[in-house]
């Protein structure tokens, strides 16, 4: 921490630079010690700005050595302007000119993974949000946008492959042995969209025509052992590339389209302009080493960079507050893509439950901001899941306020009024509004107002005039810096069911579904010509990232759980029903009474199992148990321990109570085929292994079944499935099966980053993995701290999957936790500060533990030098 307390940007405070870079033309000398860097820049007085006399320019840059600076190529003296840590301040005497910045920089110290540094043998970059400044003096701020062209010079035998944006237009050896590269981009772009790569790289080709007839090189960038890994992600880019013409009409700019996967990655990937950088773990798969989940997450982030060359590149944030206006749009582009290509309902499903077990705490907790912050310390804390999913939600609201069509109509007008243009979520709804003629200034609350708004519904059946009436209240809890909030407008989808579990006529139209808009603290709706009392189905398909109180009854929900013709809700009916009983049975082994389950969830079970009315998926889906994480979240007091003891018996008699009806979906799924992820074997996959899962909680029958589908299975979803569940099982002949199949797992794949990634976590989660485990896995040849993948999978994984061990109760797993946190501090921020989300939520906790987690928080804030990534997170968490 550079000053005593670190500065907060205020989006009040935004002003337009009092320059522009017009054009930026950097070179870089890659070298093993250090890389020299010359950046040309032609820079230009904003004259939209007043002022007196003109200005310094001051730029951004940090951790580099300036070795020399001139302006329109006469050198500056050092005495005429000014570095600090921060900047460089440069005299101006014209209201155009050019300046030529040399500074050296040593990626190969570089730990943090921002700016230019080494992964491997490979140089790489990030500079979103901030990175760029560690490259060279520059305007790092998204509004100042350039051309670019790149020169890299290095050694050809070490880094034959030298990538950079654009279009390769220059390629020459040097006399000196080295050869020179030039890329050029011909789109303007704020340097967060900058990057370079050099390695020794294989190369996978592809190609794709777009609608106008162009063709399109694709190129995905491996070591040159991942090359049997990357025909998923290329197929899954083609499908995207297409997609975006047929639903948004947008074609893709450049003749050439890269992809790099890196092993050193803070985040999933990054959209650079035409040079996507890829964690590799995002990027590359086949199906001996990648689960279905793995296909499906690269599907979608594939299809997330790609669309950000619109959402993103193209049209850019005008500041860091903005990032939803990029992020929230471009994470609803990718949901309804992996919709598309997938089941729609299950994606639906699977992102709700996203949003309300991982982003609900997070809006309800410290660090609670809105969709657009107003102000932070660091920006990489504001890379959110209130930013990117809740964004997304926001962003999905209008769509479904103004249609398809008509959102159409308003993203076509947003992308052609701001086209080459750094926006606003503002300029976003604008268009919106515009291209559709309604009204969305209450709806702007989404953006401004934090915390997740709850629904209470009442409602009232009127007999004798075949009335119904629907009362809903809402209300925001408090969040930081907003106490008050004013009401929301809330599309809120609602169905209602007759007695016979049919969908009643709502409308003259015989709508069953009609979209009520909630806009006042209270109100009431009524239905009329109802023939019977109904049950409501409120918020269907998830309309609003909202909580809703309905005083439903378990058997009402059972009814739900069987009628509801809403998909989303009639999982949700089940996911009710199991918190209902689990909440109970928590209360219960608290107050040291037996456990009994209510017979009504084994009976719903049963039912789910036996019904021919679900498909694979959604039955999949409906046999899992809430998350201990959901459990939680909807719980006053978080007791950890008790959440886990209540689910595991519950998981426990179902399936000693249903084990007939499991064993049978069991085998009747099992059905050997050649690996495909597609939607309906991946369905098959999942139900398969819910079965299994509960099948191996029964009895030595279901060990065996296991400890077989692990050693036999012909893909890696299947084997994991078997291992995780192996892992987690109680009985001796379990834990010697896991040890085996660890053992036997790690002696064929030690030399695949992707498979050990998943040998430490399956670990890490497991039940018998304490901490004592932990240590010594962190001692083990494949863990490494400079590996945020590897970090995450061993700690981030026992600190947030890991209850029992995590939250003993003496509080030696948050103490190991801030242990952690500290070491990162040093070497990665980023990763530091996120690594800390669990304990930040002290106050959700039981007394004791909430006051073990503090103590680690305190500890934390005494350290002398903390990053601003740490201190933001730590300062607001003792708040
Ligand atoms: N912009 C990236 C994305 O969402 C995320 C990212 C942010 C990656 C910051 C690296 C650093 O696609
Ligand atoms: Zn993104």
């Amino acid at each position: 921490m550079k000053d005593a307390q670190p500065r907060t940007i205020y989006l009040k405070d935004y002003q337009e630079p009092d320059y522009w870079i017009d054009q930026t033309d950097l070179t870089f000398h890659l070298g093993e010690d250090h890389t020299d860097v010359i950046a040309v820049l032609q820079v230009r007085l904003n004259k939209s700005k007043q002022h007196e006399h003109l200005p310094n320019l001051v730029l951004d840059g940090t951790d580099m050595q300036l070795l020399s600076v001139s302006i329109d190529n006469q050198s500056i003296d050092s005495n005429q302007y000014t570095v600090t840590t921060e900047n460089l301040s440069l005299p101006v005497s014209k209201e155009q000119f050019v300046v030529t910045i040399n500074t050296r920089i040593k990626p190969q110290e570089n730990t943090s993974l921002e700016g230019l540094y080494r992964s491997n043998d490979m140089f790489c970059t990030q500079c979103e949000a901030e990175g760029f400044r560690k490259i060279t003096y520059y305007l790092d701020r998204p509004d100042v946008m350039a051309k670019f062209s790149t020169t890299i010079i290095a050694d050809p035998k070490k880094y034959p492959v030298m990538l950079s944006n654009g279009n390769l237009v220059a390629d020459e050896h040097l006399a000196d042995g080295l050869r020179k590269v030039k890329w050029e981009d011909p789109f303007k772009k704020p340097c967060y969209l900058f990057a370079l790569v050099a390695g020794d790289l294989a190369c996978v080709d592809d190609e794709f025509i777009t609608q106008s007839g162009r063709k399109v090189a694709l190129k995905l960038f491996t070591e040159a052992a991942n090359v049997d890994k990357c025909a998923h992600a290329l197929l899954s880019l083609k499908r995207s590339m297409k997609w975006d013409e047929d639903v948004y009409g947008r074609e893709y700019d450049l003749d050439i389209f890269m992809i790099v996967a890196v092993d050193h990655f803070n985040m999933g990937a990054m959209e650079n302009k035409g040079l996507n950088i890829f964690n590799s773990s995002c990027v590359l798969a086949k199906p001996e080493t990648a689960t279905d989940g793995t296909y499906q997450r690269i599907e979608a982030i594939v299809a997330h960079e790609y669309f950000h060359n619109w959402s993103g590149n193209r049209v850019t944030c005008r500041d860091w507050f903005q990032l939803s206006l990029k992020e929230g749009f471009t994470v609803f582009r990718d949901a309804e893509f992996s919709a598309d290509m997938n089941s729609r309902p299950v994606k639906r499903i699977e992102d709700a439950n996203f949003l309300r077990t991982m982003q609900f705490p997070e809006d309800a907790g410290p660090t609670s901001h809105p969709v657009r912050p107003a102000s932070y310390i660091e920006i990489s804390n504001f890379y959110t899941l209130t930013v990117y999913e809740k964004g997304a939600e926001v962003v999905r609201m209008i769509h479904n306020i103004v249609g398809k069509a008509g959102f159409r109509k308003g993203s076509d007008l947003y992308f052609s009024r701001h086209d080459g243009q750094a926006v606003t979520t503002e300029d976003f709804v604008k268009a919106m509004e515009e291209a559709n003629n309604v009204d969305l200034t209450q709806f702007r609350r989404w953006y401004t107002q934090s915390g997740t708004p709850v629904v209470h519904v009442s409602d009232n059946y009127d007999a004798a005039n075949k009335r119904y009436t629907l009362t809903v209240k809402q209300k925001c809890p408090p969040t930081p810096g907003q106490i008050e909030k004013a009401p929301f407008h809330i599309p809120f989808a609602v169905g209602l069911i007759d007695s016979l579990g049919n969908d009643m006529p709502l409308d003259e139209q015989g709508n069953t579904t009609l979209v009520l808009d909630i806009k006042e603290a209270e109100q009431t709706f009524t239905f009329n010509n109802i023939n019977e009392q109904p049950l409501p189905s409120l918020a269907r398909d998830f309309s609003a990232p909202i909580k809703i109180e309905y005083p439903y009854t378990r058997d009402q929900l059972m009814f739900l759980m069987s009628h509801d013709n809403d998909g989303f809700n009639r999982w949700d009916a089940g996911q009710k029903l199991a918190v209902d009983i689990i909440k109970e049975l928590v209360e219960h082994q608290r107050a040291g009474m037996t456990l009994t389950l209510d017979e009504r969830l084994v009976t719903a079970y049963k039912s789910l199992l036996t019904s021919a009315s679900l498909d694979k998926a959604m039955l999949a889906k409906m046999l899992a148990l809430p998350s201990e994480d959901y459990i939680a979240e909807e719980c006053d007091v978080i007791y950890p321990l008790s959440i886990h003891v209540a689910r595991d018996f519950v998981r426990r008699t179902l399936a000693v109570k249903l084990h007939k009806q499991f064993k049978a979906c069991y085998a009747a799924n099992n059905i050997e085929k050649v690996y495909q992820p597609t939607a309906d074997d991946i369905a098959e996959r999942s139900l398969k292994n819910i079965c299994l899962s509960y099948l191996t909680l029964a009895d030595e029958q279901g060990i065996e079944l296991s400890w077989q589908q692990y050693q036999q299975a012909n893909n890696m979803t299947d084997r994991f499935s078997a291992l995780s569940i192996l892992e987690n099982a109680v009985s001796v002949k379990a834990r010697d099966y896991a040890e085996q199949a660890l053992a036997s797992f790690y002696q064929q794949w030690q030399h695949d980053v992707q498979m050990i990634e998943q040998w430490l976590s399956v670990q890490a989660g497991g039940e018998y993995t304490d901490l004592e485990k932990i240590h010594q896995l962190m001692q083990h040849e494949a863990f490494d701290m400079k590996n945020p993948n590897k970090v995450r999978a061993l700690i981030g994984v026992f600190a947030n999957r890991n209850k029992v061990h995590f939250h003993r109760d003496d509080g030696a797993g948050y103490a190991f936790l801030a242990d952690q946190v500290l070491v990162l501090n040093r070497l990665n921020p980023q990763m530091a500060s996120r690594l800390l989300t669990p304990i930040t939520r002290w106050k959700r906790y039981d007394e004791t533990r909430g006051a073990l987690m503090k103590e680690q928080l305190q500890r934390i804030m005494k350290e002398k030098d903390l990053s601003k990534d740490v201190y933001e997170i730590v300062s607001k968490s003792l708040q």
